[in-house]
């Protein structure tokens, strides 16, 4: 309490210099000391932003929630420089845990990471460089601008018609990125011009004067698409001042409250919204359960974006106001259908482990039936699942693509469905309520970077690639990671590859193979699993070669076997995919049975274990 006390006092006389400063606004003065249990700063690159006004009141009022807690918020008005010395000053009054808002993701990548060695980071919204924090939530800015393509394409499809897009402040790497996937999109309709682009810096005066310029300039404009419904507003302002009521105006953001892009849309000033959560509150909600050390937390969180029209305003509105009332399974257990791929790894067996626990522990119903690696297996079980009326379908799906016709008949069921391990391919993202699990691009990456941190000089390295399972998810993206990072290394080339199916017998059979083509010439062995990794160890040995030592070998999942390999000198790193969802799983599950809604994408924690420190890193292993 000593500490508390006194962390409380320098706070104090952090919020009245800041104050003084006129910098930062903050919470209530009157509060006991006592009360004080954990202080969260706030840096936010600017509040000219409303987007970023309304993350920072998210934030004021997640936090009050909890008396025990006190924000201490920072305004760096678009200036790097000063939110780096704001951060600073933050962590010398000795912050339990920072959430920053980054004004500029190259500018504030080394202070975020000064931060990061000392207590928990939250990043929101522009993402640091590299790995450095505790939790990213931020949205997916791409798939927004193609959402938003889509949607205006579709109002022009059969006429055809002119496009003004208008956007924040130029040169900002996540509106660039909105744009690109908004033009992605329409540039496949020849019918359909984006005809000029106003900048007009998140104002909505901004965007209304440079609108009534556009309009003396332009006799038709059919569709304006903004990058936020304030500026949609401003737009739409300027066209009705000169009595025009043809054009439809579509924003993002979604706000509720007076001049929200909700209102905007249920009174017919907005076309169309996508929300763009801030994370805000989300952030406050993760920062005391990192405060808590609770665990399994993600590293990374995409919100969803939805579409909001006429159509579906009001039931939205609804459902973010309320927590289903009526919910039909309070007095029942929660019933969930899981569909396991199969069994083909250890990582695969940890997994279907861990969601039986998880699912026992948090007193979930779970009929769970494991595939054989096949799809058809897979579809078949998730139409039983659909048959019996289960609340909730998760499945790892074992390839990434051929699955819309059984989601849709889910959809139409009424039947939510999460995506665990596996991801897919799909243009609808409303066939899924979120995918859970990890990166498996940066762990390809990550693999590379060890490897490539290997060389003392340039000599040529050849590689084979032990792939997974054709079309699968973590096999495609874990052979696009690697490559990425190899690319920029020409001496080290990938001379054969081919897929084990992320099994040891598969691993084994795809190096005998390779070691029959190229023999000793073999330098590095990349394996997209472990278990393939262990195969090959054996292929290797039989040959007469030492792995580990005459031929490097890299794999990703970080399995208590591979620990042993390593611990034996076979091994030489493996890159962590945890296994254990299941935890996350339920929480998503319960969450999606109050009515609530789940992230589009919830990616979780993981690292790098070389065989140097494998003795130590394996203490704490649980799988
Ligand atoms: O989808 C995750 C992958 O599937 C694991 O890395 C692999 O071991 C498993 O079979």
């Amino acid at each position: 309490m000593q500490l508390v006390r006194g962390k409380y006092c320098i706070i104090s006389l952090l919020i009245f210099v800041i104050a003084m400063l006129g910098g930062c606004q903050r919470q209530e003065r009157q509060v006991s000391q006592d009360q004080v249990k954990f202080v969260i700063g706030v840096s936010q690159a600017n509040l000219i932003e409303p987007w970023r006004i309304i993350m920072n009141e998210e934030i004021r009022e997640e936090a009050a929630k909890h008396s025990d807690v006190r924000i201490v918020f920072t305004d760096a008005v678009q200036n790097s420089e000063k939110q780096v010395r704001d951060v600073g000053e933050l962590l010398q009054q000795g912050i339990d845990l920072l959430i920053i808002s980054p004004n500029d993701s190259v500018a504030l990548t080394p202070v975020v990471a000064q931060a990061y060695k000392k207590i928990p980071v939250i990043v929101l919204d522009r993402a640091v460089e590299g790995y450095d924090y505790t939790l990213y939530i931020g949205p997916d800015n791409k798939s927004i601008g193609r959402e938003a393509g889509k949607y205006i394409s579709e109002l022009l499809n059969k006429t055809g018609g002119n496009v003004v897009e208008i956007q924040g402040p130029s040169g900002v790497p996540s509106l660039q990125e909105r744009s690109a996937g908004f033009r992605e999109v329409i540039g496949k309709y020849a019918n359909i011009s984006i005809i000029d682009t106003i900048v007009a810096d998140w104002q909505r005066d901004k965007a209304e004067d440079k609108m009534t310029e556009l309009l003396d300039q332009y006799p038709k404009i059919d569709v304006v698409f903004a990058h936020s419904d304030y500026m949609a507003l401003g737009a739409y302002k300027a066209a009705k001042k000169k009595g025009l009521t043809g054009i439809k105006f579509v924003g993002i953001d979604g706000f509720s409250g007076p001049n929200g892009g909700l209102q905007l849309v249920e009174d017919g000033v907005l076309q169309g919204t996508f929300t763009c959560l801030t994370g805000g509150r989300e952030a406050i909600q993760y920062a005391l359960d990192i405060l808590n050390h609770e665990k399994g937390l993600p590293k990374k969180i995409i919100p969803r974006s939805n579409k909001i029209t006429l159509a579906n305003v009001l039931e939205y509105v609804k459902s973010t106001n309320e927590v289903k009332k009526n919910n039909p399974t309070s007095n029942r257990r929660i019933v969930l259908g899981f569909s396991q791929l199969g069994a083909e790894s250890d990582w695969r067996r940890a997994n279907s482990q861990s969601i039986k626990t998880a699912a026992r522990e948090a007193d979930i119903e779970l009929i769970f039936l494991e595939g054989d690696q096949r799809q058809e297996t897979q579809i078949r079980d998730i139409r039983s699942f659909i048959a019996q009326g289960v609340d909730v379908i998760a499945f790892s799906p074992v390839i990434e693509s051929g699955w819309t016709e059984v989601l849709e008949e889910a959809k139409a069921a009424g039947i939510p469905v999460v995506l665990s391990d596996r991801a897919i391919k799909s243009n609808d993202a409303s066939l899924y309520a979120s995918f859970i699990g990890s990166d498996f691009v940066e762990e390809g990456r990550r693999a590379a970077r060890w490897l490539v941190g290997q060389k003392k000089d340039t000599q040529q390295q050849n590689i084979v690639e032990i792939e997974g399972t054709f079309d699968s998810a973590p096999a495609l993206d874990r052979k696009k990671g690697f490559a990425e990072i190899i690319s920029n290394y020409p001496e080290n080339r990938v001379i054969y590859s081919a897929s084990g199916d992320f099994t040891e017998a598969g691993g084994q059979e795809i190096m005998k193979s390779a070691l029959a083509l190229y023999g000793n010439k073999i330098d590095v062995v990349y394996a997209h699993n472990d278990d393939m990794a262990l195969g090959a160890i054996k292929a290797i040995e039989e040959y007469g070669l030492r792995p580990g030592k005459d031929i490097l070998i890299v794999s990703v999942d970080a399995t208590e076997a591979a620990f042993k390999a390593m611990l034996a000198g076979k091994l030489n790193c493996t890159v962590e995919c945890t296994p254990l969802l299941g935890p996350q799983l339920m929480q998503a599950v319960k969450t999606l049975m109050m009515g609530r809604q789940l992230p589009m994408r919830i990616i979780t924690s993981e690292g790098v274990f070389p065989a140097e420190t494998a003795r130590k890193d394996h203490v704490n292993r649980k799988y």
